[in-house]
C-alpha cells in the first residue's frame, strides 16, 4: 500500500526560548526534523509533507528534496496542522503521522507501528510507551476490563487520576487515508488549550464504530519529543550512545564512549582507535587503523588509513595515508595532504596541497599553496599569502628545502629540488637546483665586548 506521512513542525517552541524554529535545533549534528525525515524516506514513504509556520522559510531550507511542505498559517493544534495536507493526502494510502520534535524514532519502531497497523485492520494505530515520568505527554485511556483504547487526554484537560497514568501518546500515529480524511472535520476545539487535538480523532473513530490500536514500545527513549533545552540534551546523549555504540560494534575501540561525540552520518574503519574528547562532526570519514588522539575535531573531512591525529583540529580537509598531524596541528578548509606527510605542532594549513613525504614539523604557517613531494618546510615559515587586498598563491616543487624562518611572500615559484637558506625573504621565483639566500649578511665586530661604549649600548 501506498505510504504518506505528514510531520508536524510548525510550532513555536515556546519552551526553548529560542529565536531558531524548535526542530531545527540539532542533534547529533543534525537539526532534528532531518532525523524524522530520513526515516521516513528509510521505511519507503512515498509523499513526505512536512507542516511548516514558525520560521517556515528556514524550515523549508533545511528540508530534503523529496520533502514537500504545507503552510500552516496559524497555529490551531496538531490536529489542524494536519488538517493543512488534506488536499494532498490519498484516502486509498496509509499515513503516518510523524513530530518533528521527536528525533529518535528509529525506522525499525515505525516499521512496527504499520505492522501493527496492517494486522489489526485498524482505522488508526496510536504507538505508546508506558514512562516513569509522564510528565507533559497526553495519555493513553484504555478500557478498564477489556484494555481497549479509549481515547487520550492532553494532560491539562487531565483529572489527577488521568495524569496518574503512566502510559503515554507518543505523537505517532499510523491512519487509514480514508478514516484520517473523514475524521478531522469533525474535530473540535473545546478543550483547555482551544485547539484541534488530533488525539481527539481516536475517540471520535471509537464513536464511529472504527476500530484503533495501540502499538505500545518497550524502548521508551525512542518516542522522547523535546520540548526544552533540557530534553535536548537529554536526546544528543541517547543519539551519542547509539551511534557509539554501532561503530564500537563495527570495530572502532572508544578508551572513553561516555567522552567521545561523533555526529549522524560519519564512517569509521576497524581497528581505529579514538581517545577521550574527540569530535567528529558530519560528512566526515575515517579509514582504517586510525588514531584519532584527545581532544581533537575532525569536520566534513576525508582521513585515509593509517592516519595519526591528535589534539588537532581538521575541517573540510583531506589527509592522506599514514600521514600525522598534531599535535596542535589546525588543518583548515581546502587542505589536501598527500601519504606519509608528517604535519606538526603549531602548523596551520589552509587551502593548500601538500604533496607526499613532506614535512612541516613545527611552527609554520602554509597557505594557499601547492607543495610538492619529499619537501621540507621548516620551523617558523610563513606562506605570505596576502597583500592586505587579495590572496596569492605560492608553489613549491617536488625535494624543496625550505630553512627555518622563511617568508614565502606569494606569488612565487620555488622550482624542483631547490634549497631556501634559512631567515630568507623570497620575493622572486627560485630556479629549480638553486640555493636562495635572502637575508642581510652576518658582520662580527672583533673584541667588541669591553670596550668603553659597550656599557652604553647594553644599557
Ligand atoms: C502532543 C500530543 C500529546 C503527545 C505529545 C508527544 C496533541 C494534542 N498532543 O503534545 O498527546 O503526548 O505530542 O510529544 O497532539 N505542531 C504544529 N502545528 C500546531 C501545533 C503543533 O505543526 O498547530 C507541531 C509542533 O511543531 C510539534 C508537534 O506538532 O512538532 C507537537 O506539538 P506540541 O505542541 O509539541 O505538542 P505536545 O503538547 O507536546
Ligand atoms: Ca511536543
Amino acid at each position: 500500500m501506498k505510504r504518506q506521512a505528514v510531520i508536524l513542525a510548525a510550532g513555536e517552541g515556546t519552551r526553548m526560548k529560542s529565536d531558531l524554529p524548535k526542530v531545527l535545533h540539532r542533534a547529533a549534528g543534525i537539526p532534528m526534523l532531518n532525523h524524522v525525515t530520513n526515516h521516513a524516506t528509510q521505511i519507503g514513504v512515498e509523499d513526505l509533507f512536512v507542516i511548516v509556520g514558525h520560521g517556515a522559510e528556514a524550515v523549508s531550507r533545511s528540508l530534503p528534496d523529496n520533502a514537500k511542505t504545507v503552510l500552516q498559517a496559524e497555529q490551531k493544534g496538531t490536529g489542524h496542522a494536519v488538517m493543512c495536507a488534506m488536499d494532498q493526502l490519498d484516502p486509498e494510502a496509509l499515513i503516518l503521522v510523524l513530530s518533528g520534535d521527536a528525533p529518535l524514532i528509529s525506522a525499525q519502531t515505525l516499521e512496527q507501528l504499520i505492522q501493527t497497523h496492517e494486522q489489526g485492520n485498524y482505522s488508526a494505530t496510536v504507538l505508546s510507551a508506558n514512562l516513569e515520568d509522564p510528565t507533559g505527554y497526553g495519555r493513553v485511556l484504555r478500557n478498564e476490563s477489556t484494555c481497549d483504547l479509549m481515547g487520550i487526554i492532553e494532560e491539562k484537560d487531565a483529572t489527577p487520576w488521568q495524569k496518574s497514568i503512566k502510559e503515554i501518546n507518543s505523537g505517532t500515529y499510523c491512519f487509514k487515508g480514508s478514516a484520517l480524511l473523514d475524521i478531522l472535520p469533525k474535530l473540535s476545539q473545546d478543550n483547555a488549550q482551544q485547539e484541534y487535538y488530533l488525539t481527539d480523532t481516536l475517540a471520535l473513530l471509537k464513536k464511529e464504530d472504527k476500530t484503533v490500536g495501540v502499538c505500545c514500545i518497550d524502548n521508551s527513549d525512542e518516542i522522547m519529543a523535546v520540548n526544552t533545552r533540557v530534553q535536548l540534551a537529554q536526546v544528543e546523549a541517547i543519539f551519542r550512545k547509539r551511534i557509539n555504540h554501532r561503530h564500537m560494534m563495527n570495530g572502532v575501540t572508544m578508551i572513553h564512549p561516555e567522552n567521545t561525540y561523533i555526529d549522524h552520518n560519519v564512517v569509521i574503519g576497524k581497528d581505529t582507535v579514538i581517545e577521550a574528547g574527540a569530535i567528529i562532526e558530519c560528512g566526515t570519514i575515517i579509514g582504517e587503523n586510525c588514531h584519532i588522539g584527545h581532544n581533537t575535531r575532525i569536520s566534513d573531512s576525508f582521513i585515509e588509513s593509517g592516519v595519526t591525529i591528535t589534539s588537532s583540529t581538521v575541517i573540510s580537509s583531506r589527509v592522506g595515508e599514514r600521514t600525522t598531524v598534531g599535535p596542535y596541528a589546525y588543518l583548515r578548509p581546502g587542505s589536501c595532504i598527500g601519504k606519509r606527510v608528517r604535519i606538526g605542532d603549531f602548523v596551520e594549513v589552509k587551502n593548500s596541497t601538500i604533496g607526499d613525504d613532506s614535512t612541516s614539523a613545527h611552527l609554520a604557517y602554509i597557505g594557499d599553496a601547492k607543495i610538492g613531494k619529499n619537501v621540507n618546510v621548516g620551523c617558523g615559515v610563513v606562506f605570505v599569502n596576502y597583500d592586505g587586498k587579495k590572496k596569492h598563491q605560492t608553489i613549491v616543487k617536488d625535494n624543496v628545502f625550505v630553512g627555518s624562518n622563511s617568508n614565502l611572500v606569494a606569488p612565487v615559484t620555488v622550482g624542483e629540488n631547490a634549497f631556501v637558506a634559512a631567515g630568507s625573504t623570497i620575493t622572486e621565483d627560485v630556479p629549480a637546483e638553486a640555493l636562495a639566500i635572502a637575508r642581510s649578511r652576518q658582520t662580527n665586530k672583533e673584541e667588541w665586548t669591553g670596550k668603553a661604549d659597550d656599557k652604553a649600548v647594553k644599557s
